[in-house]
């Protein structure tokens, strides 16, 4: 990945707020209001907290939320700004010590083991009580640790082989529920067209594909491998389509991307411009990446690309 990887993810925020499957995203939110107080929740690669923020707005039990990333930074930033947001969804913060006793009404329920070192913690108080602790780590680990209620993992999947699905499902205790939002099932598309499109994003698709990873059609990838297990699924588009829109004060007039769009799609363009390497004609892939450079400073450049929200129960 090229560039700043948290503002990346910053920037990403409402591009996934688009994306998101509101069918399998309405049936998460009613069976996680309809579960009992006391739900283990494990997110896998939770990044900069986004799912977390998100679910604050959310109606859930009483909750012990397990936040699992390979690297501190972004937990620390993800600590930070869940404290920031909680206040505006109606919850008093605090930190939870080292005990893992939460200071309010409500007990932490922080009596089982996860592997990883917990960098940080949280306690977030209104009608219903959220433990949050943030543990630097590798998030299939966590998961073997077993015992999960909800296992969340958002544009996570595609980073995983067959065996680490199974090893986020098998973390799961029976009924237990996973939601697996924003998977990358490739389709990557930029208009207007070019005539190196083909090669540079047919050779950008290959970078992932042929080790064990699930690859760019991991979407595919992953429910084939829920059918072979018999597990009950639902899964649908979600796309992210980023485009310039009236109103902004952008160099085209007053068309712009939202909010920090601008930055995320520089980002994917650098990023598929240098993976695709020497699998490309130097000379082509130069003038891909700087036509799709020039047409994002203009403001006229466009981009989806076909992702899966997958969600069911173990
Ligand atoms: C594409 S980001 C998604 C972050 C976040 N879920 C979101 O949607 O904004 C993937 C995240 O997974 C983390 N990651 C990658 N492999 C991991 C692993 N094996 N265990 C824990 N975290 C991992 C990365 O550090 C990164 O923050």
């Amino acid at each position: 990945m090229k560039g700043d990887f948290r503002r990346y993810l910053a920037a990403k925020e409402s591009v996934d707020d688009r994306a998101f499957a509101p069918g399998v995203r309405r049936l998460v939110r009613s069976d996680l209001a309809g579960r009992p107080d006391g739900l283990r929740l494990l997110d896998a690669g939770t990044g900069t907290g986004s799912f977390l923020r998100r679910l604050l707005a959310w109606d859930v039990p009483d909750l012990a939320y397990v936040a699992v990333d390979a690297d501190g930074v972004n937990l620390d930033l993800a600590r930070e700004r869940v404290a920031a947001t909680a206040p505006a969804a109606g919850y008093a913060v605090d930190s939870i010590d080292s005990e893992g006793d939460g200071d309010g009404d409500h007990e932490a329920d922080f009596d089982f083991a996860v592997p990883g070192e917990t960098v940080g913690s949280l306690s977030l108080r209104g009608e219903n009580a959220i433990d949050v602790r943030f543990v630097r780590g590798d998030a299939l680990d966590a998961a073997d640790a077993g015992g999960w209620d909800f296992v969340v993992a958002q544009a996570f999947v595609d980073l995983l082989d067959p065996a680490g699905v199974d090893r986020l499902l098998d973390g799961l205790a029976p009924g237990g529920r996973f939601y697996f939002p924003i998977t990358f099932d490739g389709g990557t598309a930029f208009a207007p067209p070019h005539d190196a499109d083909d090669a540079v994003l047919s050779a950008y698709h290959a970078t992932m594909d042929g080790g064990d990873r699930l690859g760019s059609r991991a979407g595919r990838v992953l429910e084939r491998r829920l059918d072979a297990r018999g597990i009950d699924y639902v899964a649908a588009d979600a796309d992210w389509s980023v485009r310039p829109v009236d109103g902004g004060d952008g160099p085209a007039g007053r068309r712009d991307y939202p909010a920090d769009e601008a930055y995320f799609l520089r980002v994917l363009v650098d990023t598929v411009a240098d993976a695709v390497g020497v699998r490309v004609d130097e000379g082509r892939r130069r003038r891909w990446h700087r036509a799709r450079r020039r047409e994002l400073d203009a403001r006229r450049l466009s981009y989806t690309a076909r992702n899966r929200d997958v969600t069911g129960v173990v």
